[in-house]
C-alpha cells in the first residue's frame, strides 16, 4: 500500500472546489462528479480507483447502487466462488461481515488516500463498487471481467437508504425528513445516482454483453434465491454441478447467506464495517415492499411518473 502523493492531494481540491455540491444527509457534503453525486470523502478515492485500478480477465466486480442489497449479493458470490474451499460450517462468513471479504474500491481499497497493492490479493479476486458503468476504471470494461449488478426497486431502496441514513447521520443534524429525503431522490439525488441512470447504465451494458455484465434484481432474488443462485454460478464460470444440486450445496449456501442467518452472526450485531457504519446496519428488514408503510399516494404517483420516463423504451421495468 503507498500513499497518493501530494500532488494529487492538490488536484482533488482544486477539483473539488470546481464541482456543484449539496449538503449531504449523513455527513459534509456530495459532489457532482462525472454525472453522479460522490460523497465528498470517497471522491480522491474514486479519482485513484479509476487511475490506478487495472482488472484481470479472472476478477468479479460486484456493483450496486447502496441499498440494493450489496451486502447480500457479496456473501452469495463470495460464498459460491470458495465453495470448493469452505462449506458454511467453515464460512468465514461466520465471523466476518461481508464487506470485509469483498472491500469496495471507494470506501476500502483507496480510502484515506491510500494505493493498495493488488498483486497479492487472494484470487479469485472480487472487489465491489458503487460506480455507475460511464466512471467505471477502462480496465474493467476492456479486460472482460466480471461484472455482477444488483438493482432494487427504487421504493424499497429510497426506503432502505433513508433508514440506513437516519442511523449513519451526524447526531448535530438532527433527524433526518422523510419528506426532504424522498424529493432530492426523485431529483436525482443520494450517493451515486441519480438512481435510475445507475441502473439503466448497467441494464444497457448487461444487453450488449450479456457474458461479461450480469443484471440481477433483489426481487428475483427473494422470490427464488436457488435458481438465481444458479444463475449467477454459471455467469461466474462455477456452475452446480448435478451432485452438488443433489447434495444441497446451493441450498446450504443460500441459507448461509439468508438474512435471518447472517443477521444473527456476532460479527453482525455487534462489529463495524467502516469508521462511519455499524454491521448491525446493513441488516433491517430485508424484504420485499417496505416501502407501502413509509410512502403516500402523492409520493408513489411522484415517483411513478419519474420512472415511466426515465424507464420508457429500456425494457426495464419495476
Ligand atoms: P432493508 O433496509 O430494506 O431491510 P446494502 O447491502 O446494499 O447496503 O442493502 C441493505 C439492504 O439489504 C437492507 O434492506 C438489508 O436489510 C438488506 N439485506 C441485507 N442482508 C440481506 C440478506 N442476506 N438477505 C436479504 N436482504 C438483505
Amino acid at each position: 500500500t503507498k500513499n497518493n502523493n501530494l500532488a494529487e492531494t492538490d488536484e482533488i481540491a482544486d477539483l473539488l472546489s470546481s464541482l456543484p455540491k449539496e449538503k449531504s444527509w449523513r455527513s459534509g457534503y456530495v459532489y457532482r462528479y462525472q454525472g453522479f453525486w460522490c460523497p465528498e470523502k470517497q471522491v480522491p478515492a474514486v479519482i485513484a480507483f479509476q487511475k490506478h485500478f487495472l482488472a484481470q480477465k479472472t476478477d468479479t466486480i460486484i456493483v450496486t447502487m447502496p441499498k440494493s442489497g450489496t451486502t447480500w449479493l457479496k456473501a452469495l458470490a463470495f460464498s459460491i466462488m470458495n465453495r470448493a474451499k469452505y462449506t458454511p460450517s467453515s464460512s468465514p462468513l461466520n465471523s466476518v461481515n461481508p464487506h470485509d471479504l469483498v472491500p469496495f474500491c471507494e470506501y476500502g481499497l483507496y480510502a484515506n488516500n491510500q494505493i493498495p497493492d493488488l498483486s497479492t490479493f487472494p484470487s479469485p479476486r472480487m472487489f465491489a463498487t458503487h460506480l455507475p458503468y460511464p466512471s467505471l476504471p477502462d480496465s474493467i470494461k476492456d479486460s472482460g471481467c466480471r461484472v455482477v449488478y444488483l438493482c432494487r426497486n427504487p421504493f424499497d431502496n429510497f426506503i432502505s437508504m433513508w433508514h440506513f441514513l437516519s442511523k449513519a447521520r451526524d447526531e448535530s443534524l438532527g433527524p433526518l425528513s422523510l419528506e426532504d429525503c424522498f424529493d432530492g431522490f426523485c431529483n436525482g439525488l443520494g450517493g451515486f445516482g441519480p438512481f435510475f441512470d445507475h441502473v439503466l447504465g448497467y441494464w444497457r451494458e448487461s444487453l450488449k454483453r450479456p457474458n461479461e455484465v450480469l443484471f440481477l434484481t433483489f426481487e428475483d432474488m427473494k422470490e427464488d434465491i436457488n435458481s438465481q443462485m444458479k444463475r449467477l454460478a454459471e455467469f461466474l464460470g462455477c456452475p452446480f454441478s448435478l451432485e452438488e444440486e443433489v447434495d444441497g450445496v446451493v441450498e446450504g449456501i443460500s441459507k448461509m447467506c439468508s438474512f435471518g442467518n447472517l443477521k444473527d452472526k456476532e460479527i453482525n450485531k455487534t462489529g463495524r464495517f467502516h469508521p462511519y457504519f455499524e454491521n448491525k446496519t446493513f441488516f433491517r428488514k430485508g424484504e420485499v415492499g417496505d416501502w407501502v408503510n413509509y410512502i403516500t399516494p402523492e409520493m408513489v404517483d411522484r415517483l411513478n411518473k419519474i420512472m415511466e420516463q426515465k424507464l420508457a423504451g429500456s425494457g426495464l421495468k419495476f
